[in-house]
């Protein structure tokens, strides 16, 4: 007997099973919307009239169980009174789904994340096929939310408080066999078994026996299951969280609701769930967060980048990457990783040999991390083929990757090579930092065919790649590489041909002014410890040691075009690099370096006759104190100067990148967000005062002082000349 919905389908079998499928029409993977709810409402309502034996809740997709909630839902919402609506009617249809009289089992691969998780917790029973699709967890906190639809409240009761706190706090992620560990899923089964052991697992069910659940241990009770050791659990994450609660609420939001459903009653504990929702959901930091995540969705749609009409390109079959270094190691890794053939090729096969060294280790990692058998990280090794100082083998290539040192006469060389063995169909890409992938480009016979590919370090944990289009590049080969990109799980963005292209260009101005700072007498802790409260991942002068002083050197010379008066500052590096201080990499730089930890700030960092900028004084209404300002203008200013050269298009791609690229506040949303929320009038009065003290780098960009003069934002539309047409038609 069959019940067919729109979105979910209600199956019984003569053994009693009612299974019920979700398969989201209009959406690859299933969410839960207002149509899902109501359906799954009238589901429900039938299991509770005529209950069967054993309710098996699972998805009709391979591409997974339920990824959550509808976010596009969560962002329309305008009034608390909404909100309290769309939470107290999950709250209400998993309560009934948690009282249904006979066992419910939630059957999962793939996402089960968010209000996915939720509804699966209020299953009595979860199996979870065991691969690397299946990911399990309560991201909401990355989203500047909190779980909304019981999370706060079944997950502790389920896995504990401990792990609860730190799924919930962290918004990670587990693996089934994790979950299984924790307790999270009564069974982890690999995927051949799977169909069977689910089939075992509801014939038991059927047969009336208890599956049993993992035991805590004595310490797990002791902390978790009395008073005054939850108190103390609860205390802890309190004072983890102390540093970012200010900028990112969600986290004392969660704390809070977790808390009370220990403290009050059943209803007490749910009530406190929705108030906090509600009081976090309309916070710049969710709405920020939100519409990075949107933002992150439009760039890994090859439409974004390029015109509709382009054929669908031909996948990457097999890749070439020239220069087994850092970069070129890590980015053969990750594209065997994912499953495609590559060449790795350096000068010498010794080289070539560091090279898979460096690609088994980072194997290796992900093995010990539980995200690789070790066949599998077998098979990705042997995905990569090295090659030597010949450059034959990759002929059968049809792209390649050049990531060798950065100097424009060996790339050039280089892509002379490359032009010449590869099929005249190939794309050809570079993973410079700052070099003219167009300058590349001339010395090919197929310009049209040659791009930039810039790839962040570690290549396997940055999510952003820069694709740079050179003045010849042809649409065909960006849409190849924003496939490419997507396909090993990164966001592409398309960026015009600069000195140092979107990011790094953003980024020198912002480093520059740190140093500058020094300089002048503040002290490198203070510069750093301003641009960390301002939200940033590690202050400038961290990132400087980082990147390599020796680096920096190099990119300065790239970057003299852009400015209007060098300073200081590359006279500064250039006495670094060579008294030997070049950052984390020697041990010293701006700050010293003992088994790769952070140390004491050094003499670079440390002025002699040391000068307070007033560093705490923040402007009224909440602005940005002074040494802030003359950090986060100068990305502001380079941002507004990128859209005018047409570098990047939109506003969208600057923040995007600059969150994903650098770490750049995600809660403000990036630079150009940032900019919206302190009024861009006001950021051009604070340039221009700047200017005056500080010298012509800070001159308003035009745009900045167009927007500023007509009122705009980057995100509001142009009310001014909008207003002015209607008055006159
Ligand atoms: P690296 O110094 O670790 O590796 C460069 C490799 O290129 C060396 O193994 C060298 O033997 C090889 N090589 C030199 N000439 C060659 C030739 N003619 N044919 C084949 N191989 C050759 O350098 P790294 O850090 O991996 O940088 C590579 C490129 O990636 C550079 O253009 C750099 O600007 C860029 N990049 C570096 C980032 C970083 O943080 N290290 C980040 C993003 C881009």
């Amino acid at each position: 007997m069959t019940d067919d919905f729109r979105h979910l389908r209600l199956d019984r079998d003569g053994r009693g099973v009612a299974t019920v499928s979700f398969d989201v029409q209009g959406s690859p993977v299933n969410i839960f919307n207002d149509e899902v709810v109501r359906e799954l409402q009238e589901v429900v309502g039938r299991l509770e009239r005529q209950p069967p034996r054993v309710v098996v809740f699972r998805s009709g997709k391979p591409s997974g169980f339920l990824a959550g909630a509808d976010l596009r839902r969560i962002q329309q919402i305008q009034t608390e009174e909404e909100v309290r609506g769309v939470l107290a009617a999950g709250h209400e249809l998993f309560d009934r789904i948690e009282r249904l009289p006979c066992p419910t089992v939630a059957v999962i691969h793939g996402p089960c994340l968010g209000g996915g998780l939720e509804f699966a917790l209020a299953c009595r029973y979860r199996l979870a096929r065991d691969d690397a699709q299946t990911r399990i967890g309560l991201p909401e906190v990355q989203l500047g939310l909190i779980p909304g639809w019981g999370g706060t409240q079944r997950l502790p009761r389920v896995v504990g408080l401990r792990q609860a706190l730190r799924m919930i706090l962290e918004g990670t992620t587990l693996s089934a066999a994790k979950a299984a560990a924790v307790g999270l899923v009564d069974l982890a089964v690999p995927t051949a078994e799977f169909e069977t052991e689910v089939n075992r697992f509801v014939d038991d069910r059927l047969a009336g026996k208890s599956a049993r659940r993992p035991t805590r241990g004595l310490v797990g009770v002791m902390l978790d299951g009395t008073w005054p050791g939850r108190a103390i659990v609860l205390a802890t994450a309190r004072k983890q969280i102390r540093s970012r609660a200010h900028h990112y609420p969600a986290l004392p939001a969660a704390v809070r609701a977790i808390e009370a459903g220990y403290r009050g009653s059943r209803a007490a504990g749910f009530a406190a769930e929705r108030d906090e929702f509600a009081r976090i959901v309309f916070t710049p930091a969710a709405r920020n967060l939100i519409e990075v995540f949107f933002q992150r969705e439009r760039a890994r749609k090859r439409s974004t980048w390029v015109p509709d009409e382009m054929a669908r390109p031909q996948p990457v079959q097999r890749a070439a990457v020239v220069g087994a270094g850092t970069m070129g190691a890590g980015i053969a890794q990750l594209l065997a990783f994912n499953g495609i053939p590559v060449f790795l090729k350096d000068v010498s096969d010794e080289i070539v040999a560091g090279g898979m060294k460096r690609i088994e280790s980072l194997t290796g990692e992900a093995v010990g991390k539980g995200l690789l058998s070790p066949d599998e990280a077998a098979a990705i090794v042997r995905r990569v083929a090295p090659v030597g100082a010949d450059w034959g083998p990759l002929a059968g290539a049809d792209l390649a990757i050049e990531a060798v040192v950065e100097r424009e006469d060996v790339k050039r060389e280089v892509f002379r090579q490359l032009g010449d063995q590869l099929s005249p169909s190939a794309v050809l890409a570079s993973n410079t930092s700052a070099l003219s992938v167009s300058r590349l480009g001339d010395t090919t016979p197929h310009p049209e065919r040659v791009a930039g590919l810039h790839f962040f370090n570690p290549v396997h944990r940055m999510q952003l790649v820069e694709v740079v289009r050179g003045r010849a590049t042809d649409d065909g080969p960006v849409a190849v590489l924003v496939d490419l990109v997507r396909r090993v799980g990164k966001v592409p963005v398309v960026v015009a041909d600069s000195p140092g292209f979107l990011v790094n260009r953003l980024l020198f101005p912002y480093m520059d002014e740190a140093v500058r700072l020094v300089i002048e007498g503040v002290p490198g802790e203070e510069v750093d410890r301003e641009a960390v409260r301002f939200g940033m991942p590690m202050g400038p002068l961290e990132l400087l040691d980082q990147v390599g002083v020796d680096i920096a050197a190099d990119v300065t010379g790239t970057f003299a075009p852009l400015r209007t008066d060098p300073g200081p500052t590359p006279e500064r590096f250039a006495a670094m690099v060579r008294a030997g201080w070049c950052g984390k990499k020697s041990g010293r730089g701006f700050y010293e370096y003992r088994n790769g930890r952070r140390g004491k700030p050094t003499h670079w960092a440390t002025p002699s006759t040391p000068r307070s900028v007033r560093p705490s004084r923040a402007d009224v209404s909440g602005g940005l104190t002074d040494i802030q300002q003359r950090l986060i203008y100068p990305i502001i200013n380079e941002a507004a100067k990128c859209l005018e050269a047409g570098v990047v298009a939109e506003p969208w791609v600057v923040d995007l990148a600059m969150v994903l690229g650098t770490g750049f506040a995600p809660f403000r949303g990036g630079p150009l967000r940032t900019a919206d929320a302190l009024g861009v009038g006001r950021v051009v009065r604070h340039l221009e005062a700047l200017r005056r003290d500080h010298g012509d780098r800070f001159e308003p960009s035009p745009l900045l002082r167009t927007m500023g003069s007509e009122g705009r934002g980057f995100y509001t539309a142009a009310p001014a000349a909008v207003e002015h047409e209607e008055v006159h038609r």
